[in-house]
């Protein structure tokens, strides 16, 4: 049977043998495939490793700062393009055009970045097996651009090694547990390499982004309060492009809705709404309008996957 006490040590020395004397570089997420990848490499190569973690700006709230503090030693470069993302996004409101943008200025970053964190001959990469058999479905009709940072082009120049290729989700978290990663980044649920911009309907702006991600915040804990962030794939909050009336107080309101999905699935491919408790549903609602600016609807999608997809672009 598969024992992360076996494959920690045969991964870090494949990662010896393919790195050699030279230095390596890995590209963080906030996933836990990256971030479980990452922990294998320092291990392996210690100072001889840097990472890059780019600020798109449309990571969900607490994200970046919780990366940092799980890689104390690490030496890693957190690079703020935030600016240069919300101008690429500027108008755009077709969800595949968002996702092109934000893949190729994904890359734009990288480039940037792997200037400043020291020179590297090989990329490490969290690519883990199912992302190899979906990679590998040529005549698979693309339903989404996928953007996720085991994606990097090839013609970045490096030397790829995936020490995870050939390991599932459960396998992966095992490893990190095994490795002493901190508990919040090993049960982290999936999360879009877009990040947030793919849970804004319509034009991403600042304004949307921060209403997002603070609904998000609220599922994310309300979820978690009552114990149900491993149990279900994933539960998250998107943010639409209309507005509805309603009243507060004695006041006429026009805001936002706000959907809640959460989600069961194996592997992401199908999946099932979740019949949440109506009284966290109530719950959710009561914060969410009551603790996030312009919004004065919660709404929950009760659509399964498919003919939904999880995401809502
Ligand atoms: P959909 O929306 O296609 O999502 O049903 C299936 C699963 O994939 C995640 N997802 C992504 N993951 N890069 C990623 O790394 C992406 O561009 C991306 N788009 C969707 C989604 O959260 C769900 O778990």
């Amino acid at each position: 049977s598969w024992e992360p006490a076996q494959f920690i040590p045969e991964a870090i020395a494949q990662i010896q043998r393919e790195v050699g004397a030279g230095r390596a570089l890995i590209a963080l997420s906030g996933g836990v495939d990256s971030a479980v990848a990452a922990a294998l490499a320092h291990e392996a190569l210690g100072p001889r490793l840097s990472a890059i973690l780019i600020d798109h700006g449309l990571m969900r709230a607490g994200e970046i700062e919780e990366v940092v503090r799980a890689f104390p030693t690490l030496d890693l470069h957190v690079i703020n393009r935030a600016d240069v993302f919300f101008d690429a996004l500027k108008g755009v409101t077709d969800p595949e055009a968002k996702r092109k943008i934000i893949g190729r200025e994904f890359i734009a970053a990288f480039e940037y970045a792997k200037r400043t964190a020291g020179h590297a001959d090989v990329l490490i990469q969290g690519t883990v097996y199912p992302d190899v058999i979906e990679s590998g479905g040529k005549n698979a009709r693309t339903i989404k651009s996928h953007h996720n940072v085991g994606g990097l082009p090839e013609e970045v120049g490096f030397t790829i090694v995936e020490p995870l290729r050939w390991l599932f989700k459960d396998e992966v978290r095992n490893v990190g547990l095994a490795l002493g990663m901190p508990q919040s980044i090993v049960w982290r649920q999936p999360f879009p390499g877009p990040g947030l911009a793919v849970r804004i309907v319509g034009e991403v702006t600042r304004e949307k982004v921060e209403i997002v991600r603070q609904a998000d915040a609220i599922v994310r804990q309300e979820i978690e309060a009552r114990g149900l962030q491993r149990a279900i794939w994933q539960a998250f909050a998107v943010l639409l492009d209309v507005r509805s009336v309603g009243v507060m107080g004695d006041q006429r309101t026009y805001g936002y809705p706000i959907v809640v999905r959460a989600v069961q699935s194996d592997d992401g491919m199908t999946a099932d709404w979740v019949r949440l408790d109506p009284d966290l549903l109530e719950t959710l609602a009561h914060r969410i309008i009551g603790e996030v600016p312009n919004v004065n609807r919660v709404v929950y999608d009760v659509t399964s996957k498919p003919p939904g997809t999880i995401e809502w672009e």
